[in-house]
This record gives C-alpha cells, structure tokens and sequence, in this order.
C-alpha cells in the first residue's frame, strides 16, 4: 500500500503526495513475469477470460514461492512477506495503475484528472481541495485507464460517443470525457462510494443537521404509523443531498415497502424490504433505454409504499406526484437553490407538475455546501419549509427550520407544523404529547451521540429497539446518564 502525507505549500493547495510503489530489481522481474503470464492466459481464454481475484492471488503466491525455492534453495520466505508482495502485486496488476492509491483511500471524497500534463487533483473529507503530486503525461495510458473503466462497466468510449456517465463495480460514480468534447484531452472525475455511509448521528455530529430537527424527522417520517411524510431534498452539486436522503430514510419505519429509482445505485438504505432498480442508457443500437420515467412508473404496479427517485430530473417528477397524490410516500432529490426555487423547477418544464399535485409534499429540506477560504467546505440543512396549501395559484411555504449563519444553529422557527398537526389528528394524540414525543426521541439521538454510536448497524439497532418498545430504551438512557 502506498503512504501519503500531506505538506502546505505557502498560500497554494495543500500538496497530496503520492508516495510511489517500490519494488526490489527482483520484484520488478517477478511482476514483468506475471503480467506477461496473466496476458498469454487471456489471450488463450479467449472471450470467456474473467478474472478471479482470489484466485490469482493465490496463483501469485504458488508463483513466488516456486520461484524463490528453486532459486534459492538454501533460504525460506516468510509466509508474512509472501502475503504482502502478492497482494502488492495483484493490486499493481488489476487495480487502476496510478491513480489506483487514490481510488483504495477512503479519506477522499473526489478523484480529478483534467488532462494530459496536469496535477491530478483530489477533495479530502479533512483537508478539502488537494493537488496531488502525479500526472498523466502520456494521453494514451489516460485513455486506456478510461477504456478499462469503460469496459468494466460494459460501455464504450469513443469519438461517436465521447461522453461516458456511469459507476464501478465498488460504487464510485465515474464520469470521462474525451477528445472531440475536451479539449485538452481526457477528462475523469470519480466520485468516491463511501463504503460505510454517514448516518443520522453523522450528520448531527457535523451539525449538518441538528439534535431537535432530527428528532422531529424521526416523528415525522415514521408518522407514528398513521402517515408518514414526503419530503424533497434540494439544494447545489455535492450539497449532500443524496446523503442526507440516505441517512434520514432510516426513520421510515421497517413495515413499509421501499422501491428505490436512480440512474446510478448510490442510496444504501438499511431496510430488508427495498427493491432497488437502476435506468439503463441506450446500447449501440439506440435501443433498450429505460428511464426514470419508465422506472417510476413500473414501480406503480410493485405496490411500493415508498418510492424514493435518487434525482427528480425530468418527466418522473408528474409519475412521481401522480403517486404521491393517490396515497403513496416518496422522497427524492433536486437540483435547486430555494425552497422558492425547488416548486418553480417542478412545475416548469421539463417537470411540468401541475401545481394543484404539489400539495402532496410535506417538506422541502434544502441543503447547502458552505465554502470557506481555507478551501475546506461543511454541509448544513439551511431551511426547512412545509407546503401549507396554494392561494390563487401560489403554492404557500411555511419556514420551520433555519440555519443562522452567525450561530451556526438550525433555529426552529415555527409556530405550528401543518404535518404535525395532521400526525396528532390522525393519531387522536394531542399536539402536547406528540412534542414530548419529540422531545424523547431527541434523548435517544444524544445518546447516542455521546455514547459515540454511529454507524450503520448500532444506529439502527437503537432504532429498531425504540420502535419495538420505547418505554425499555428511554428507562435504559434514564440510567446511563
Ligand atoms: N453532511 C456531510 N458531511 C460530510 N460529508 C458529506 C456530507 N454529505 C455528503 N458528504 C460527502 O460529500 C460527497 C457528495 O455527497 P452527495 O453525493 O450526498 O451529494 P449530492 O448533493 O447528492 O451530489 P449530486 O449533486 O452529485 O447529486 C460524498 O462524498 C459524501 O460522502
Ligand atoms: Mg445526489
């Protein structure tokens, strides 16, 4: 594994740098050895070549070790060293060539090349914007990295079609462009899979969202069983909208059916009972698309209590409210900069959603990516507002939450909430005993939060517990206090 450290150069981008593999004279033969066996057997294989990973790694093995005993008959290989040079060496052999220590660090969020002779550039989770100290100079080895991405994913790249949008097996969005689109050769920017998603405590921790709205979304989303909200997601590029969704579609409760729609699988939603379903591009022929559109609509016959649509882009924005309007829950994402702005998108074109269907969201939760001069940026939920109703034709929002840019708090700044409201009506609780609600399941979240509960599985174990029942759970954090 390569290391890397990090250096502030006056006033420029910290450096990210890439220190390079090292290998022996004698490790370098045995890695020259290998390839060239590993291409014969693929030429040999034909078609039908696959590569499986566990066993090369252990045909590497078998390797080095005949090719160290019969060289060196009187000395033994550690089992510890012959472990760590095969799997050095299967990595140089199937990984993504030098940019491949990028692509193993969790720690980055973004991979960038913007052509030939350029730094690569990365976006730490910590440190931001970085430049790192690797480039491709050769145009051929870029588009051959590209190619080989391509394929994975069983696409092509070329000059009819320069244009390649897609995710890796390991869930990294990836998106190149070659000559004749850009201009100073390829292009690739690879956003990231994390592999252990933020989750609700996540986010409070980073005060992306805080202790009380989190709690009222808790309430809200599972709507104590008798309605469970709808909600957008807006907000810029790489605002954390998709995460956000994420994490906060742990509160629908387990009992309901969940079918998910996105163009690229990035939604990792803890439930057991989650259809996931992915759009496919046209193939060479120009045939066999399935969009959104189709998806969200097949989705109507799947009897879905939920629908989430990763991103509401185009004309699934009306399939989407049609359903929404005849009984169903959904969340989704959109690109958008105001709750003001997120209802003109949806019923201009291409959405097109007639005004009277809009009603059916509960919440629009905007987010927002705050940049800071160090070039280090944070993620904050800035408004949350509630469709209330429409009056002569314009749809009314009413604020509940906001972020104070100078306190750095999410001020609930509501009098009423309409979905609360609706939730104690439907429930027969008084509007008294749904804040106390409230107010309980905050406790459970800061429990968690200072207990340093936070990921996945111990975040929806509580959950699942609190649901079950929530007098045992509260009594517990009651004496752990
Ligand atoms: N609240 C957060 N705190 C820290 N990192 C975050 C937060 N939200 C998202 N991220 C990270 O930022 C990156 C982008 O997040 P995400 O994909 O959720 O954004 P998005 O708004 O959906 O982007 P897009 O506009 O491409 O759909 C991811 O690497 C994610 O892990
Ligand atoms: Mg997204």
């Amino acid at each position: 594994m390569e290391i890397k450290h990090y250096r502030i150069n006056n006033n420029q981008l910290p450096q990210y740098k890439v220190v390079k593999q090292n290998y022996s004279p004698k490790e370098k033969v045995l890695l020259d050895e290998i390839r060239e066996s590993l291409v014969d057997l693929a030429i040999s294989s034909g078609e039908n070549f696959q590569l499986n990973e566990d066993k090369l790694l252990n045909d590497i093995k078998i390797f080095i070790f005949n090719k160290f005993h019969s060289e060196n008959q009187n000395e033994s290989i550690t089992n510890e060293y012959l472990d760590k040079l095969s799997r050095k060496l299967l990595r140089d052999i199937t990984g993504y060539g030098k940019i491949d220590s990028l692509i193993q660090d969790d720690d980055l969020e973004e991979i960038m090349i913007i052509g030939i002779n350029k730094p690569i550039f990365v976006y730490h989770r910590k440190h931001g914007m970085m430049k790192t100290d690797i480039e491709y100079s050769d145009e051929q080895e870029l588009i051959e990295l590209i190619d080989s991405m391509a394929r994975e994913i069983n696409r092509r790249i070329d000059q009819e079609s320069p244009i390649l949008d897609g995710r890796l097996n390991d869930g990294s969005r990836i998106n190149a462009t070659i000559a004749p689109v850009s201009a100073d050769g390829p292009s690739l920017t690879i956003r990231k899979f994390k592999k252990d998603p933020l989750t609700i405590i996540d986010l409070i921790n980073s005060k992306t969202i805080s202790l009380e709205l989190a709690a009222f979304f808790w309430l809200c989303f599972d709507g104590l069983g008798v309605k469970s909200a709808n909600a957008i997601i807006s907000g810029g590029t790489s605002s954390g909208k998709t995460t956000t969704l994420n994490a906060l579609s742990a509160f629908i409760p387990p009992t309901e059916r969940i079918i998910t729609i996105e163009d690229t699988l990035e939604l990792q939603i803890p439930h057991e009972h989650v259809i996931r379903m992915e759009t496919r591009p046209p193939n060479v022929e120009n045939k066999g698309e399935l969009t959104m559109n189709d998806l969200v609509k097949n989705s109507l016959r799947q009897r879905p209590d939920r629908i989430i649509v990763g991103e509401v882009r185009a004309e699934e924005a009306i399939t989407l409210f049609t359903a929404l309007n005849t009984g169903h829950s959904g969340f989704g994402t959109l690109h958008s900069n105001s709750a003001r702005e997120t209802i003109t998108r949806l019923t201009t074109k291409p959405m097109s959603v007639p005004k009277i269907m809009i009603q059916a969201i509960d919440f629009i939760i905007m987010q927002n990516r705050i940049y800071t001069s160090s070039g280090v940026s944070y993620r904050r939920i800035s408004e949350v507002a509630e469709v209330v109703g429409s009056e002569e034709g314009v749809i009314q929002l009413n604020k509940i939450f906001q972020w104070n840019p100078e306190t750095d708090n999410i001020e609930n700044i509501s009098v009423s909430s309409k979905t609360l409201t609706q939730i104690a009506n439907l429930s027969g609780t008084s509007l008294y005993e749904i804040n106390k609600e409230i107010e309980n399941r905050e406790a459970v979240l800061k429990h968690m939060v200072n207990h340093n509960i936070h990921s996945v599985n111990e975040v929806n174990a509580v959950l699942e517990l609190y649901n079950a029942n929530p007098e045992k759970v509260l009594n517990r954090i009651q004496l752990n206090r």
